[in-house]
Protein backbone atom coordinates (compact mmCIF):
# COMPACT_ATOMS: atom_id res chain seq x y z
CA UNK A 1 0.00 0.00 0.00
CA UNK A 2 1.67 3.25 -1.26
CA UNK A 3 -1.37 5.76 -0.85
CA UNK A 4 -4.99 5.80 0.88
CA UNK A 5 -7.58 7.94 1.33
CA UNK A 6 -10.09 8.60 4.44
CA UNK A 7 -13.68 9.56 4.60
CA UNK A 8 -16.21 10.30 7.36
CA UNK A 9 -19.69 9.21 6.55
CA UNK A 10 -23.46 8.79 8.15
CA UNK A 11 -24.29 10.99 11.25
CA UNK A 12 -20.98 12.63 12.75
CA UNK A 13 -19.80 12.34 16.07
CA UNK A 14 -17.16 13.97 18.38
CA UNK A 15 -13.96 12.51 17.82
CA UNK A 16 -14.08 11.93 14.10
CA UNK A 17 -11.88 14.69 13.04
CA UNK A 18 -9.24 13.06 15.95
CA UNK A 19 -9.54 10.04 13.67
CA UNK A 20 -8.79 11.78 10.31
CA UNK A 21 -5.89 13.39 12.30
CA UNK A 22 -4.58 10.15 13.24
CA UNK A 23 -5.25 8.47 9.87
CA UNK A 24 -3.54 11.05 7.90
CA UNK A 25 -0.44 11.64 10.90
CA UNK A 26 0.09 8.06 10.92
CA UNK A 27 0.00 7.40 6.84
CA UNK A 28 2.59 10.51 6.44
CA UNK A 29 5.12 8.92 9.20
CA UNK A 30 5.01 5.66 7.23
CA UNK A 31 5.86 7.30 4.10
CA UNK A 32 2.45 7.22 2.65
CA UNK A 33 0.42 9.33 0.31
CA UNK A 34 -3.04 10.16 2.18
CA UNK A 35 -6.03 11.99 0.48
CA UNK A 36 -8.80 13.40 2.42
CA UNK A 37 -12.38 12.48 0.91
CA UNK A 38 -14.75 15.24 1.09
CA UNK A 39 -18.43 14.29 2.27
CA UNK A 40 -17.86 10.70 2.19
CA UNK A 41 -19.55 8.55 -0.28
CA UNK A 42 -20.78 11.76 -1.81
CA UNK A 43 -17.73 12.97 -2.23
CA UNK A 44 -15.71 9.78 -3.30
CA UNK A 45 -18.74 9.11 -6.12
CA UNK A 46 -18.03 13.41 -7.48
CA UNK A 47 -13.71 12.57 -7.19
CA UNK A 48 -13.96 15.16 -4.61
CA UNK A 49 -10.68 14.27 -2.70
CA UNK A 50 -7.73 16.31 -1.90
CA UNK A 51 -4.16 15.29 -0.74
CA UNK A 52 -3.57 15.92 2.46
CA UNK A 53 -0.64 16.83 4.55
CA UNK A 54 0.84 17.64 8.17
CA UNK A 55 -1.17 20.93 8.68
CA UNK A 56 -3.92 20.08 7.01
CA UNK A 57 -5.47 18.41 10.38
CA UNK A 58 -3.33 20.59 12.54
CA UNK A 59 -5.84 22.30 15.25
CA UNK A 60 -8.57 19.36 14.77
CA UNK A 61 -8.07 17.27 17.80
CA UNK A 62 -10.37 18.66 19.85
CA UNK A 63 -12.86 20.28 17.44
CA UNK A 64 -16.32 18.21 16.88
CA UNK A 65 -17.85 17.34 13.47
CA UNK A 66 -15.43 16.29 10.80
CA UNK A 67 -13.50 18.75 8.63
CA UNK A 68 -14.08 16.17 6.04
CA UNK A 69 -17.81 16.92 6.08
CA UNK A 70 -20.20 13.68 6.05
CA UNK A 71 -23.33 12.57 3.98
CA UNK A 72 -26.05 9.56 4.06
CA UNK A 73 -25.13 8.93 0.28
CA UNK A 74 -28.76 6.90 -1.14
CA UNK A 75 -26.45 6.69 -4.70
CA UNK A 76 -23.75 4.79 -2.72
CA UNK A 77 -26.14 2.07 -1.48
CA UNK A 78 -26.51 1.26 -5.69
CA UNK A 79 -24.01 -1.18 -7.38
CA UNK A 80 -23.40 1.88 -10.00
CA UNK A 81 -22.48 4.00 -7.06
CA UNK A 82 -20.34 1.09 -5.59
CA UNK A 83 -18.33 0.90 -9.14
CA UNK A 84 -18.10 4.18 -9.43
CA UNK A 85 -16.28 4.74 -6.05
CA UNK A 86 -13.85 2.28 -6.86
CA UNK A 87 -12.88 3.40 -10.39
CA UNK A 88 -12.24 6.75 -8.57
CA UNK A 89 -9.70 5.50 -6.27
CA UNK A 90 -8.19 2.89 -8.78
CA UNK A 91 -7.72 6.52 -11.18
CA UNK A 92 -5.83 7.62 -8.32
CA UNK A 93 -3.67 4.56 -7.90
CA UNK A 94 -5.16 4.91 -4.11
CA UNK A 95 -5.00 1.41 -2.78
CA UNK A 96 -6.17 1.67 0.52
CA UNK A 97 -9.54 3.79 2.19
CA UNK A 98 -10.42 3.93 5.78
CA UNK A 99 -13.71 4.94 6.30
CA UNK A 100 -15.21 6.23 9.51
CA UNK A 101 -18.83 6.18 10.65
CA UNK A 102 -21.55 3.70 11.80
CA UNK A 103 -23.26 0.70 10.39
CA UNK A 104 -24.32 2.32 6.91
CA UNK A 105 -20.46 3.50 6.49
CA UNK A 106 -19.65 0.20 7.27
CA UNK A 107 -22.00 -1.39 4.49
CA UNK A 108 -20.19 0.33 1.71
CA UNK A 109 -16.83 -0.36 3.29
CA UNK A 110 -17.73 -4.44 3.07
CA UNK A 111 -18.98 -3.48 -0.69
CA UNK A 112 -16.05 -1.63 -1.60
CA UNK A 113 -13.70 -4.52 -0.42
CA UNK A 114 -15.74 -6.85 -2.60
CA UNK A 115 -14.49 -4.92 -5.57
CA UNK A 116 -11.16 -4.88 -4.15
CA UNK A 117 -10.70 -2.16 -2.75
CA UNK A 118 -8.40 -2.37 0.50
CA UNK A 119 -10.88 -0.95 3.29
CA UNK A 120 -10.74 -0.33 7.13
CA UNK A 121 -13.53 0.39 9.27
CA UNK A 122 -13.75 2.06 11.95
CA UNK A 123 -17.02 2.90 14.28
CA UNK A 124 -17.75 6.76 14.68
CA UNK A 125 -20.91 7.33 16.01
CA UNK A 126 -22.42 8.20 19.19
CA UNK A 127 -25.01 5.39 18.93
CA UNK A 128 -22.68 2.37 20.36
CA UNK A 129 -24.59 -0.11 18.46
CA UNK A 130 -21.06 -1.42 16.68
CA UNK A 131 -20.64 -5.30 17.29
CA UNK A 132 -17.05 -6.77 18.14
CA UNK A 133 -16.38 -3.11 19.49
CA UNK A 134 -16.90 -2.24 23.56
CA UNK A 135 -17.34 1.68 22.58
CA UNK A 136 -17.26 3.33 19.47
CA UNK A 137 -15.98 7.04 19.16
CA UNK A 138 -18.42 10.27 20.06
CA UNK A 139 -20.02 7.33 22.50
CA UNK A 140 -18.40 8.87 25.50
CA UNK A 141 -18.89 12.69 24.70
CA UNK A 142 -22.39 12.33 24.10
CA UNK A 143 -23.16 10.16 27.63
CA UNK A 144 -21.45 13.41 28.73
CA UNK A 145 -23.21 15.83 27.61
CA UNK A 146 -26.77 13.89 28.52
CA UNK A 147 -25.49 13.45 32.37
CA UNK A 148 -24.32 16.79 32.37
CA UNK A 149 -28.24 18.36 30.91
CA UNK A 150 -29.86 15.61 33.49
CA UNK A 151 -27.87 17.49 36.46
CA UNK A 152 -29.42 20.51 35.39
CA UNK A 153 -32.69 19.10 34.94
CA UNK A 154 -32.45 17.80 38.34
CA UNK A 155 -31.83 20.80 39.72
CA UNK A 156 -35.12 22.39 38.78
CA UNK A 157 -36.93 19.33 39.00
CA UNK A 158 -36.00 18.85 42.43
CA UNK A 159 -37.13 22.74 43.54
CA UNK A 160 -40.18 21.70 42.02
CA UNK A 161 -40.79 17.99 43.13
CA UNK A 162 -41.47 17.85 39.44
CA UNK A 163 -41.08 15.38 37.18
CA UNK A 164 -38.82 14.73 33.79
CA UNK A 165 -38.69 13.05 30.90
CA UNK A 166 -35.85 13.48 28.79
CA UNK A 167 -35.53 11.51 25.40
CA UNK A 168 -32.06 11.22 23.88
CA UNK A 169 -30.92 9.77 20.49
CA UNK A 170 -30.85 5.78 19.62
CA UNK A 171 -32.85 4.97 16.87
CA UNK A 172 -32.25 1.35 17.50
CA UNK A 173 -29.72 1.25 20.35
CA UNK A 174 -30.68 2.11 24.06
CA UNK A 175 -26.97 2.38 24.79
CA UNK A 176 -26.84 6.12 25.47
CA UNK A 177 -30.26 6.88 27.45
CA UNK A 178 -28.79 3.21 29.60
CA UNK A 179 -25.30 4.82 29.88
CA UNK A 180 -26.53 8.55 30.69
CA UNK A 181 -29.35 6.78 32.89
CA UNK A 182 -27.25 4.89 34.79
CA UNK A 183 -24.60 8.32 35.56
CA UNK A 184 -27.22 10.37 36.30
CA UNK A 185 -29.26 8.37 38.59
CA UNK A 186 -32.31 8.35 36.64
CA UNK A 187 -35.42 6.84 37.96
CA UNK A 188 -36.76 4.79 34.69
CA UNK A 189 -34.43 4.09 31.19
CA UNK A 190 -36.73 2.97 28.31
CA UNK A 191 -35.06 1.44 25.65
CA UNK A 192 -35.89 -0.31 22.30
CA UNK A 193 -34.29 -3.22 23.58
CA UNK A 194 -36.59 -4.67 26.47
CA UNK A 195 -40.09 -3.81 26.42
CA UNK A 196 -41.51 -1.68 29.01
CA UNK A 197 -45.17 -1.11 30.15
CA UNK A 198 -46.11 2.82 30.81
CA UNK A 199 -48.54 2.18 32.81
CA UNK A 200 -46.13 0.35 35.48
CA UNK A 201 -43.88 3.14 35.13
CA UNK A 202 -46.18 5.51 36.05
CA UNK A 203 -47.64 3.52 38.83
CA UNK A 204 -43.86 3.48 39.73
CA UNK A 205 -43.44 7.60 39.70
CA UNK A 206 -46.61 7.72 41.90
CA UNK A 207 -44.98 5.54 44.60
CA UNK A 208 -41.80 7.06 44.72
CA UNK A 209 -43.03 10.48 45.17
CA UNK A 210 -45.14 9.28 48.03
CA UNK A 211 -41.78 7.62 49.52
CA UNK A 212 -40.28 11.35 49.34
CA UNK A 213 -38.78 11.40 46.15
CA UNK A 214 -37.77 14.94 44.98
CA UNK A 215 -38.08 14.41 41.38
CA UNK A 216 -38.60 11.55 39.39
CA UNK A 217 -36.41 11.36 36.17
CA UNK A 218 -37.11 9.16 33.01
CA UNK A 219 -34.42 8.70 29.92
CA UNK A 220 -36.33 7.56 26.92
CA UNK A 221 -34.12 6.54 23.89
CA UNK A 222 -35.97 7.82 20.71
CA UNK A 223 -36.19 4.39 19.66
CA UNK A 224 -38.36 3.10 22.75
CA UNK A 225 -40.54 6.42 22.02
CA UNK A 226 -41.08 10.19 21.74
CA UNK A 227 -40.96 11.90 25.47
CA UNK A 228 -44.13 13.97 24.14
CA UNK A 229 -46.17 10.65 23.66
CA UNK A 230 -44.78 8.88 26.87
CA UNK A 231 -45.67 11.85 28.62
CA UNK A 232 -49.18 11.97 27.67
CA UNK A 233 -49.86 8.39 28.58
CA UNK A 234 -47.92 9.36 31.92
CA UNK A 235 -50.41 12.17 32.85
CA UNK A 236 -53.38 9.79 31.60
CA UNK A 237 -52.40 6.97 33.50
CA UNK A 238 -51.68 9.28 37.00
CA UNK A 239 -52.30 12.96 36.56
CA UNK A 240 -48.90 13.77 36.89
CA UNK A 241 -47.38 15.95 33.77
CA UNK A 242 -43.84 15.45 33.41
CA UNK A 243 -42.09 18.18 31.44
CA UNK A 244 -40.17 16.89 28.24
CA UNK A 245 -36.62 18.00 27.13
CA UNK A 246 -35.65 16.45 23.80
CA UNK A 247 -31.94 17.10 23.60
CA UNK A 248 -31.45 16.11 19.82
CA UNK A 249 -28.33 17.09 17.80
CA UNK A 250 -26.72 18.77 21.09
CA UNK A 251 -25.69 15.01 21.66
CA UNK A 252 -23.83 15.11 18.49
CA UNK A 253 -21.98 17.99 18.64
CA UNK A 254 -18.94 20.05 20.83
CA UNK A 255 -15.64 19.22 21.67
CA UNK A 256 -14.55 15.25 22.31
CA UNK A 257 -13.67 13.85 25.75
CA UNK A 258 -10.03 12.68 25.95
CA UNK A 259 -11.34 9.30 26.41
CA UNK A 260 -12.89 9.59 22.67
CA UNK A 261 -10.15 11.40 21.74
CA UNK A 262 -7.39 8.33 22.60
CA UNK A 263 -9.56 5.84 21.33
CA UNK A 264 -9.87 7.76 17.84
CA UNK A 265 -6.33 8.39 17.84
CA UNK A 266 -5.08 5.02 18.65
CA UNK A 267 -8.09 3.40 15.92
CA UNK A 268 -6.38 5.44 13.06
CA UNK A 269 -3.21 4.48 13.45
CA UNK A 270 -3.94 0.94 13.97
CA UNK A 271 -6.35 1.01 10.52
CA UNK A 272 -3.06 2.63 9.14
CA UNK A 273 -0.73 -0.03 10.07
CA UNK A 274 -3.49 -3.05 9.71
CA UNK A 275 -3.50 -1.14 5.94
CA UNK A 276 0.39 -1.67 5.50
CA UNK A 277 0.15 -5.35 6.99
CA UNK A 278 -1.87 -5.88 3.60
CA UNK A 279 -5.14 -6.44 5.57
CA UNK A 280 -8.64 -5.42 3.86
CA UNK A 281 -12.20 -6.19 4.52
CA UNK A 282 -12.05 -5.32 8.16
CA UNK A 283 -13.42 -3.68 11.00
CA UNK A 284 -11.61 -1.74 13.92
CA UNK A 285 -12.28 -2.03 17.52
CA UNK A 286 -11.24 -2.11 20.73
CA UNK A 287 -12.06 -5.22 22.84
CA UNK A 288 -11.21 -5.69 26.99
CA UNK A 289 -8.39 -2.49 26.15
CA UNK A 290 -7.24 -4.74 23.17
CA UNK A 291 -6.88 -3.05 19.31
CA UNK A 292 -8.94 -5.69 17.63
CA UNK A 293 -9.78 -6.47 14.03
CA UNK A 294 -13.28 -8.17 12.66
CA UNK A 295 -14.47 -8.98 8.92
CA UNK A 296 -16.72 -6.24 8.34
CA UNK A 297 -18.84 -8.62 6.44
CA UNK A 298 -19.22 -10.17 9.98
CA UNK A 299 -19.39 -7.17 12.12
CA UNK A 300 -22.25 -5.84 9.68
CA UNK A 301 -24.41 -9.26 9.64
CA UNK A 302 -24.38 -8.81 13.59
CA UNK A 303 -26.22 -7.13 16.12
CA UNK A 304 -24.65 -5.87 19.52
CA UNK A 305 -26.04 -7.33 22.53
CA UNK A 306 -27.55 -4.95 24.78
CA UNK A 307 -25.88 -4.98 28.72
CA UNK A 308 -28.40 -6.62 30.73
CA UNK A 309 -26.80 -6.35 33.67
CA UNK A 310 -26.04 -2.74 33.66
CA UNK A 311 -29.78 -2.05 32.97
CA UNK A 312 -30.27 -4.36 35.81
CA UNK A 313 -27.83 -2.35 38.03
CA UNK A 314 -29.45 0.92 36.92
CA UNK A 315 -32.98 -0.48 38.27
CA UNK A 316 -31.60 -1.74 41.52
CA UNK A 317 -30.06 1.16 41.95
CA UNK A 318 -32.85 4.00 40.96
CA UNK A 319 -35.20 2.82 43.82
O1 LIG B 1 -26.81 7.45 14.15
C1 LIG B 1 -26.56 8.59 14.85
C2 LIG B 1 -27.81 9.39 15.09
O2 LIG B 1 -27.45 10.52 15.83
C3 LIG B 1 -28.97 8.64 15.75
O3 LIG B 1 -28.83 8.51 17.13
C4 LIG B 1 -30.14 9.49 15.34
O4 LIG B 1 -31.32 8.76 15.37
C5 LIG B 1 -29.77 9.91 13.96
O5 LIG B 1 -28.36 9.84 13.88
C6 LIG B 1 -30.24 11.28 13.57
O6 LIG B 1 -29.92 11.47 12.24
P1 LIG B 1 -29.98 12.87 11.50
O7 LIG B 1 -28.90 13.73 12.05
O8 LIG B 1 -29.77 12.54 10.07
O9 LIG B 1 -31.32 13.45 11.81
Amino acid sequence: VKSIAVLTSGGDSQGMNAAVRAVVRSALFHGLDVYGVQRGYQGLINDDLRQMDLRSVGDIIQRGGTILQTARCKEFMTAEGQQRGAEVLRSRGIDGLVVIGGDGSYQGANKLSKLGIKTMGLPGTIDNDIPFTDITIGFDTAVSIVVDAINKIRDTMSSHERSSIVEVMGRHCGDIALHAGLASGAETILVPEVPFELSEVAERMKTNFAKGKRHSIIVVAEGAGKGEEVARQITADCGIEPRVTVLGHIQRGGTPTAIDRILASRLGDFAVRQLMAGDSGKACGVVRGELTTTDIDTVVNSKKPFDMNMYELAIRLSQ
